[in-house]
């Protein structure tokens, strides 16, 4: 069988009817982002199937804007935390916190795909996405400092990245009490998230439920406030495709309040800027320190159309390749918390090389954009359809057979590049 049958095989064999699951057993409900994608690889040979995926996800918005994380849309004991220790009350069943928004992107990719044909569908999606991006504007930048502030790991989606350990260690854990966690006898907890980890993403989830998912407490108040590259280039991304959206869907009154997001997030991006590390580093709004090194999500700064600082980013990109043996790992390979196989502590994604390679060749990088590219493709030869990839062994680690990197391997054309790594 070609990658190609086998990639959309995995798509079809996780489609759970309507909404496609990350991978089953680990991840058996609908993931934000991690649907996004979904639909990309479906547009490639089902493009009605696509547009069924970005439906499905936006059912699960909340009255206030929110689109959740994951969308419980069914009891599944092989998960923990599951609805009931979320208690969001909302239906259908789902988390409390956001996930890195790249439907608007993906929405425009369809429609530039399949033309007027689609175009109702796209405008029933415009004002779900309209309202999603106006939550993550006033909910998770209230003061408009133009960053995008996780409120938990998990939000930023980057879970245990070295990113969070500083912020992570001031958080109580004292009234977390026992429970049981699943992923680790899905897959080998080396590759997961430590017991500390988990205590201190519940101890964040319980405030949610304590201030019944107040979106301003929780941003006020929480235990948890780091602004991150990675959800503030995506979101500039994505209101850029959002302003694309609007022109050519005559949605003009809203336009000017768009294009104030864009022009807010352009100006803030330099609160993240570490002359030190050269590069754009996640910053706790809380204490004002900066991550200690930079992780793979300063690159997207290409794809949220930054160009000021592309020499310097251009050079740690290098550096990252030069220390592994594929790009682009997740978090620093000379740094000393870098961990190859350790979810997302260095390990490399298909997704993120997605967004980057996209974003470096948007922005004229074509070598780096190709070597991305390239390298992505031999990560998924030679691991398979992973979770993602050890940076340094190529080997494919976390959960098999995974929707987003079946669908990276079809929305980018990666039977293009040849089998041979250069
Ligand atoms: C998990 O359960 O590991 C997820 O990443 C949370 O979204």
């Amino acid at each position: 069988m070609s990658l190609d049958d086998r990639a959309r095989q995995i798509l079809r064999d996780n489609d759970a009817g309507g909404f496609t699951l990350p991978t089953k057993r680990l991840y058996p409900f609908q993931w934000n982002w991690d649907s996004a994608f979904a639909a990309l690889g479906f547009a490639t040979f089902d493009l009605d199937r696509a547009w069924t995926e970005i439906e499905t996800l936006l059912e699960g918005q909340w009255s206030n804007g929110m689109v959740p994380h994951i969308i419980f849309r069914k009891e599944d004991p092989d998960y923990f935390p599951g609805p009931s220790v979320w208690q969001t009350g909302t239906e259908p069943p789902s988390s409390g916190i956001s996930q890195p928004p790249v439907a608007a992107s993906v929405v425009r990719r369809l429609l530039e795909q399949a033309g007027d044909a689609s175009e109702p569908r796209a405008r029933a999606a415009f004002g779900k996405l309209l309202a999603w991006h106006r939550w993550f504007h006033t909910q998770r930048d209230p003061d408009r400092l133009g960053v995008i502030a996780a409120t938990h790991p998990w939000e930023a989606g980057r879970d245990n990245s070295p990113d969070w350990d500083e912020a992570l260690s001031s958080v109580d854990t004292s009234g977390v009490g026992s429970y049981e966690r699943r992923d680790t006898s899905h897959v080998d907890p080396s590759m997961r998230p430590t017991k500390q980890d988990y205590d201190r993403y519940l101890a964040i989830l319980k405030f949610g439920v304590a201030v019944a998912w107040d979106p301003l407490r929780i941003y006020r108040n929480g235990p948890f406030l780091v602004a991150d590259p990675g959800l503030t280039f995506i979101l500039l991304r994505a209101d850029r495709d959002l302003l694309w959206l609007a022109d050519r869907l005559g949605e003009m009154a809203v336009a000017e309040e768009i294009a104030s997001w864009v022009a807010t997030a352009e100006a803030g991006a330099d609160r993240l800027w570490s002359e030190d590390l050269g590069g754009y580093a996640a910053l706790d709004l809380k204490t004002g320190q900066s991550a200690p090194a930079l992780s793979s999500v300063a690159f997207l700064a290409f794809y949220a159309g930054l160009t000021d600082r592309a020499a310097a980013l251009c050079e740690n990109l290098k550096r990252f390749r030069a220390r592994s043996s594929y790009a682009v790992a997740s978090f620093d390979p000379g740094n000393s918390r870098f961990d190859a196989v350790r979810y997302w502590r260095g390990s490399v994604w298909a997704v993120i090389n997605f967004l980057i390679g996209q974003g470096l060749a948007d922005q004229g990088q074509i070598d780096l954009a190709d070597m991305v590219r390239a390298d992505t493709a031999h990560l998924i030869r030679g691991g398979g359809f992973a979770e993602y990839y050890d940076p340094v062994t190529g080997r494919g680690v976390g959960g098999q057979t995974f929707t987003w990197t079946a669908a990276v391997w079809l929305a980018w054309g990666l039977s293009d590049i040849e089998s041979t790594q250069s």
